[in-house]
Parts: structure tokens; sequence; C-alpha cells
């Protein structure tokens, strides 16, 4: 049985970057250093963070003392004020990426633009993005949504950054038939652009996939919809004791990818437990 890891697996950019800026915030004994939500969205790599004395909290008003550090994923802006109005330390984790689609939407807004966001709704990205619309943007997660949007004269569309190109250009098509000028900023990382064909091509030539990553991290849900797709078996797992022996019956090629949220030491973790039940002799 081989087991083959997808080429670009695992952290990005923006993760990377926000773990470092609350490791070393952290390395300072004079303050608490507090997390608005999960940091990441990797519940085990959030666990290590708490070993380190970093505490995550729902609100601002839940601190009077210490650091905020904004998410990976971008905040309201009135959030940050909030936080900033109480005279707390602001650390900015947002992704470079994510403010990128930030000033695409304040720009839209301002030239008289409806912003329409491709999305998921209830994601903590997709709220900051909204909230830069001043509460106006429409949130589609499909194109038959964008299909039922009224007709507008002018409409700016900005993607969450970890959606499926292919998704976008379904929205963006149904959105051109519903108003006289459509602008386009196609905002999906390219983190997440290399992540989805690393894992496509890998799964189109495995007879298994697992996906790593965790259960509340888009990106990781996309990478098992995209390898899913392609036909082969896929499960994802958050840790290598969620494994299922069951799963490996009958495989010859075994495929690993892991979401931008997820640290090497998991994918580790999982890869070494696939080597021990592929040499506990499971059926193949
Ligand atoms: Fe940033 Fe893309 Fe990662 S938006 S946080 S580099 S998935």
């Amino acid at each position: 049985m081989e087991i083959i890891v997808a080429e670009n697996a695992g952290f990005c950019f923006g993760v990377k970057r926000a773990l470092e800026l609350v490791a070393r915030a952290a390395e300072d004994p004079s303050r608490l250093v507090y997390t608005l939500g999960a940091l990441i969205h990797n519940p085990q790599e959030i666990a290590r963070l708490e070993a380190r004395g970093v505490r995550q909290v729902d609100t601002v008003d839940e601190v009077s003392d210490g650091a905020i550090v904004l998410s990976a994923h971008g905040v309201d802006p009135a959030v940050e004020q909030a936080a900033r109005d109480r005279g707390l330390p602001v650390i900015d984790a947002t992704c470079p990426f994510v403010k990128r689609a930030h000033g695409h939407i304040e720009e839209l807004s301002r030239e008289g633009y409806s912003v329409v966001i491709l999305g998921d709704p209830g994601h903590r990205e997709v709220a900051g993005l909204a909230a830069r619309a001043g509460g106006k943007a429409e949130i589609v997660s499909s194109a038959e949504e964008a299909e039922r949007l009224p007709f507008r004269e002018k409409c700016g569309l900005v993607v969450q950054t970890t959606q499926r190109p292919a998704a976008l250009r379904e929205v963006a098509g149904r959105l051109a038939e519903r108003c006289r000028e459509l602008r386009v900023y196609n905002t999906i990382c390219e983190a997440t652009v290399k992540r989805q064909e690393s894992a496509r091509e890998l799964a189109e030539k495995s007879d298994l996939m697992i996906v790593v990553g965790g259960r509340n991290s888009a990106n990781t849900k996309r990478l098992e919809e995209i390898c899913a797709a392609t036909g082969t078996p896929t499960h994802q797992v958050e840790t290598a004791e969620e494994l299922d022996p069951e799963w490996l019956h009958g495989a010859q090629q075994l495929g690993v990818t892991a979401g931008a949220s997820t640290p090497a030491w998991i994918v580790e973790e999982v890869v070494e437990r696939l080597r021990e039940l592929a040499g506990e002799g499971v059926p193949a």
C-alpha cells in the first residue's frame, strides 16, 4: 500500500502568520493574550495555544486587561473599534488576502454597487466581509441562490477566500443576468486554489482519500467535497484516532490532504497511523 501526501496541503501563509503573531505576543509575561473566537479553525492547535496561556473569548466585553488578537478570518470593524475603545492593545492577525477582499467591498459600497458575497453564511470571514458593506451585502452560497436575487443596476461580487473557482464561475454567470453592470473580484486565495488542485489530482489517482482538518474549517470541507466529487471514497478526520481500519479494505493507493489550518504534526500522526494500519495487514 502506497501513501501519498498532496503536494500542497496543511498550513497556509495566513495561518502561519497568525500563529507566529500570537506566539510572539504570548512570550510577553507582562500581559495576557486573548483571541476573539478561535484564532484558526483547528481545535487541536487551539488547545496547544491554550496550554501556552492564550485564552479565547467570544466578545471584547469579556476582557478588561490584556491584548486582543483578531483572527486570521478578520472581524467586523465595529468589534475592532470596541477593543480600541476599551483601551486594549489590538494584534491584527487578519490574513492580508482577507483584507484585500475587505478593501474591494468597501470600494464597491462607496461607488454605489450592491454587494453580493459568495460564501458560507454564518462563517466568521463572511460576517467580517458583510460588515464592510455596512450590513447591506447579500450572501449567496450557490448559483441557485444568486438567481433568486432581485434585478440591480450595479452589482459587485466578492468571494470568501476558501470557495471553489467553479462556484465563482457559476455564481458570476447567473449574476450577470441579474444586473446591468457586474464587477467581479476573484478573492479566492492562491493557497486555496493550490490545495484544491493538488487534492483533486491526488484523489483522481487514489483508491481512498483522507482529508485532515477541523470540522469547523471551511477550506477543509471544500477539500473533502472536491475529493469526493472525483468518485474516490473520501473521509475527513481531525486526528489519527478517528481513522477507521475498515476504510482501508481493498485500497492500494492512499491519498492524504489537509486543510490550510491543519498543522504538520497532525498530518504526520495520520500518515504514521495509516502506515501502522497497513502494516497490521488490513485485507487488500
Ligand atoms: Fe489567508 Fe488563504 Fe490562508 S485567505 S488564511 S492564505 S486560506
